[in-house]
């Protein structure tokens, strides 16, 4: 028997204000993203920004719904944005950001497995890897330097 070992690394900034200028900018686009969220069920706000090749920052943010499941993530919301408005420009990074109503979130907000995927369709689809910010409203922020470093083993085209 052999084995498949996968190993995932990121890096991990003190607070927002050890990153590169760049870095922060579009960290700073998805804080003010999360403001026009609608989150009246969970209160948890999240908001995205992603910075294409082109250099233009396309946002996104949480929009939620009575009937559960048909409310969209801040992360899906920037991607499917920017995919619609620059069908051929790749996603250099994109950047999240969160805020709850109910308490102050101090560990970066990760991408849910559904998000993972379909950023990842950008990632393999362009074949370059999208660098992913992680924060929180304060504290630590992550750094992973692709969508796979989250999503190893993933399905996709190729499986297709
Ligand atoms: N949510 C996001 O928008 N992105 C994430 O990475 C995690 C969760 C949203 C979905 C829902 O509107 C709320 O946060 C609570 O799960």
């Amino acid at each position: 028997m052999n084995q498949l070992k996968i190993e995932a690394a990121f890096d991990v900034f003190a607070n927002e204000n050890d990153l590169n200028k760049e870095d922060l900018h579009l960290l700073q686009s998805a804080k003010v993203a999360l403001n026009n969220a609608y989150a009246p069920y969970s209160k948890f706000l999240v908001g995205a920004a992603i910075l294409l090749e082109n250099d233009v920052i396309v946002t996104g943010n949480n929009q939620e719904n009575a009937a559960y499941p048909s409310g969209m993530c801040a992360e899906r919301v920037a991607a499917f944005h920017a995919s619609s408005l620059y069908p051929n420009i790749k996603f250099k990074t994109i950047a999240i950001s969160v805020k709850s109503e109910n308490r102050c979130i101090d560990i970066p907000v990760s991408p849910c497995g559904a998000c993972r995927q379909s950023l990842l369709e950008y990632e393999v689809k362009f074949n370059y890897p999208i660098r992913l910010i992680m924060s929180g409203e304060k504290g630590e922020v992550y750094i992973s330097k692709s969508i796979v470093n989250l999503l190893p083993i993933a399905f996709n085209i190729n499986n297709l």
